[in-house]
């Protein structure tokens, strides 16, 4: 069985060639550079760049033959959406082959399959997902594989947009992500301290209050030093990461669960990994985490959704893009 994966929700182009449940190749093509100078991304630009790359990055797949065809169908971008949706249509039609929508989030819980270039079933279930990127916070309940209930996400900013606005009241660049995380890194005792985000009988987020904390903070100071933008990134991180686990760990004891996914592209912090062992490490609940190369946007993480669906024999031709896609099951 030979089937291919395309995502091209945002501000990555990537394809990926299966044969089972072994990645062959698989190409990400990031458009950082497009989107750099405007400090997030552009939809007219990151749809432009989709549909200049996408052709070469399938020709480097060197297709011989095909079974299946997947891609990202929502949540994203309509423009990037509709260029991977085109692409798979396209090869599905030539190859005369199933065609596939996959939900993009539903694609990182399931990034955590990957070993290397393997696809290993190893989530057990039921499990809490947090999913943390940078259109996205949400908490689910996970039955089985295509069995998802959403118990809660952000009411305003996601947790990775968070901090490509952080970062940049802080003047670090984008994605602000990384940025946040190495300046953070000489000040594992920040004396500043933010208010840990918190939202009461609720499985919510919020991290716009933060930002809006942050931005005071920085301009209540006449200058700012390298040192202090690295104590302000470090509470910002402390504070962040303190409310996702919080919420997090409410969820594990309301529904009486022992496996937790946390995935998604805020999901490569080291610090964020450090804060859940620290809190889970010794509770006897399984952490599943998806390999750094995994976490943000790519095909792969995609292909293992359609993989699942063919093993189950559950997809149907729904292949409407809908670029607010909610998370449902299968079916
Ligand atoms: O999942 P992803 O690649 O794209 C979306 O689906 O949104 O996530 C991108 C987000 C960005 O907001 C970026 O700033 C954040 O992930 N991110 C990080 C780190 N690296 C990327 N956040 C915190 N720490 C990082 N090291
Ligand atoms: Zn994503």
């Amino acid at each position: 069985m030979h089937f291919i994966a395309i995502e091209t929700s945002c501000d990555e182009t990537s394809v990926a060639l299966f044969r089972n449940n072994t990645i062959v190749s698989h190409y990400v093509y990031s458009q950082i550079e497009a989107h750099k100078k405007y400090c997030g991304v552009v939809p007219e630009i990151a749809s432009r760049e989709h549909s200049k790359k996408i052709y070469e990055l399938i020709s480097k797949l060197k297709i011989k033959k095909l079974d299946a065809v997947g891609f990202t169908k929502g949540p994203g971008l309509k423009g990037s959406l509709l260029v991977g949706k085109i692409a798979a249509l396209t090869l599905s039609r030539y190859f005369k082959t199933k065609i596939i929508g996959v939900n993009h989030l539903e694609g990182h819980l399931l990034s955590t399959e990957i070993e290397g270039k393997r696809v290993i079933k190893k989530l057990k279930f039921p499990l809490i997902a947090l999913i943390v990127s940078g259109g996205h916070t949400e908490l689910w309940y996970v039955k089985d594989y295509g069995v998802y209930s959403l118990i809660g996400k952000t009411r305003d900013d996601a947790c990775g947009e968070a901090f490509d606005k952080v970062a940049r009241i802080l003047g670090l660049g984008y994605p602000g992500g990384p940025k946040i995380e190495k300046i953070a890194e000489k000040s594992k005792f920040s004396n500043i301290k933010f208010t840990v985000p918190y939202i009461k009988n609720s499985f919510e987020y919020s991290f716009s209050g933060i930002k809006t904390q942050i931005a005071y903070y920085v301009k209540g100071l006449k200058s700012i030093t390298v040192a202090q933008k690295s104590e302000i990134a470090a509470a910002f991180q402390k504070s962040v990461f303190e409310s996702l686990i919080n919420k997090l760990d409410e969820a594990v004891k309301k529904f009486g669960v022992c496996n937790i996914v946390v995935c998604g592209g805020v999901s490569v912090n080291s610090f964020l990994r450090e804060r859940l062992m620290d809190r889970f490490g010794n509770t006897g609940i399984n952490i599943f985490l998806p390999d750094k190369e995994y976490t943000s946007d790519n095909a792969a993480m995609i292909g293992v959704a359609v993989l699942r669906r063919l093993d189950k024999g559950k997809y149907k031709n729904n292949i409407q893009i809908d670029s607010s896609l909610k998370i449902s099951g299968w079916i």
